[in-house]
C-alpha cells in the first residue's frame, strides 16, 4: 500500500482533477483498491464525487468526513440528565464511503477551516494514524490525498502521512517557478518531522499546445534543472469538457477523447512504474 499526496502551493494547477482521475483510473483500469482523502477545506474533490444532495444527506446522517479525523474527541454536552460527556469517534471507527467498485473516499468538509490546530500540537500525526487504522480493515493498494494550495497544517498532515508526493504543474511561469520553493518547504518539513517522503514526479497539466511558447519555456526550465528526472513523459492536455463535466461525477475515462484518456493512462502507468522502481532501490 502506498500513500501519495498531490501537492503544489499554487492554486488551480490541476491537483484535484489529477487526484480524482488517478483514483478513477487506478480503480477501474488497473483494478486497484483506492482511497481518496480530501484534506482541502474547499472540498472540491468531494464535489466531483457527490452531488450537492448526496453530500448534504451524508452530513445529515452524521457520516464521516475528514473533520472526524481531526476534531476533539471529548465534547461536554448538556442533556436532560445533566452534564454528560459525548464521546467523539476513535480513529478506527471512522469509515470512508465506497463510491464505486474499488473506489472509496473520505470526504472533505468546509469545517476544517474552523478546527484549530496549533503547529506542534501533535494533531498533524492524526491522518497518518488514521491511515494505519483503516488499512488494517480495508486492503487498499493506493491512498491518494488531495491537498489545499497553501502550506498549512493540512498540507503538513498530508506530508506526514505520505510515502510520496506528486506535483501537478501548469505550464505558466508563476506555476513552475514556485516548485523550487515547494521543494524547500517540503525538505524543511522532512527535517522537522523526520519524514521519508519522496517526490514521485512532476506532471504537466492543462497543456494547451505542445508547440506554444509557454509550454516550451516551462519544459526548458524543468529540463535544465534537477527537475528533469521527475518529469513525466505524458502530460494532461487542456480540454474544456474536463471542467464542464467534473461536477457531474464524470471522469476523463468517461470521455470519448482518446488522446486525453491515453494521457491519463500514461501518467498512471508511469506513476506505478516509478513506485516499483523506487521499491527495488
Ligand atoms: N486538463 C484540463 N483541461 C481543462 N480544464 C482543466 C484541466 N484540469 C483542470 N481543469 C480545470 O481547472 C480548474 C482548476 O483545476 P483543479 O481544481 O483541478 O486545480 P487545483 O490545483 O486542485 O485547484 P486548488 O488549488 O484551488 O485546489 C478547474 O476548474 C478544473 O476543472
Ligand atoms: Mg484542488
Amino acid at each position: 500500500m502506498k500513500v501519495i499526496s498531490l501537492i503544489n502551493m499554487k492554486g488551480g494547477v490541476g491537483k484535484t482533477t489529477l487526484s480524482t482521475n488517478i483514483c478513477d483510473c487506478l480503480s477501474r483500469r488497473n483494478n486497484k483498491k483506492v482511497l481518496l482523502i480530501d484534506i482541502d477545506p474547499q472540498f472540491n474533490a468531494t464535489q466531483c464525487l457527490f452531488t450537492g444532495e448526496e453530500y448534504i444527506k451524508h452530513l445529515t446522517e452524521n457520516k464521516d468526513t475528514i473533520v472526524s479525523v481531526f476534531e476533539e474527541k471529548r465534547n461536554v454536552v448538556r442533556s436532560v440528565e445533566g452534564l454528560s460527556k459525548k464521546k467523539g469517534k476513535e480513529l478506527k471507527e471512522i469509515n470512508p464511503i465506497q463510491v464505486k467498485d474499488n473506489f472509496y473516499i473520505l470526504p472533505g468538509h468546509l469545517e476544517l477551516y474552523r478546527i484549530e490546530m496549533a503547529a506542534g500540537s501533535g494533531k498533524e500525526n492524526r491522518l497518518r494514524r488514521y491511515i494505519q487504522e483503516i488499512t488494517t480493515k480495508i486492503n487498499f493498494d493506493f491512498i491518494i490525498i488531495d491537498t489545499p494550495p497553501t502550506p498549512s497544517i493540512w498540507m503538513t498532515s498530508a506530508l506526514i502521512a505520505s510515502d510520496y508526493y506528486l506535483i501537478p504543474v501548469k505550464p505558466d511561469p508563476i506555476s513552475y517557478t514556485g516548485i523550487d520553493l515547494l521543494k524547500t518547504i517540503i525538505d524543511d518539513k522532512k527535517e522537522d518531522f523526520n519524514l521519508k517522503i519522496k517526490c514521485i514526479g512532476l506532471v504537466f497539466t492543462m497543456v494547451e499546445r505542445e508547440d506554444s511558447i509557454v509550454y516550451k519555456s516551462a519544459l526548458s526550465k524543468i529540463e535544465s534543472e534537477d527537475w528533469k528526472k521527475y518529469k513525466y513523459r505524458k502530460y494532461l492536455p487542456k480540454r474544456t469538457d474536463i471542467a464542464k463535466f467534473q461536477l457531474n461525477k464524470s471522469f476523463i475515462l468517461d470521455t470519448n477523447d482518446t488522446s486525453i484518456c491515453m494521457a491519463l493512462v500514461g501518467v498512471v502507468d508511469e506513476l506505478i512504474k516509478r513506485i516499483e522502481d523506487d521499491e527495488k532501490k
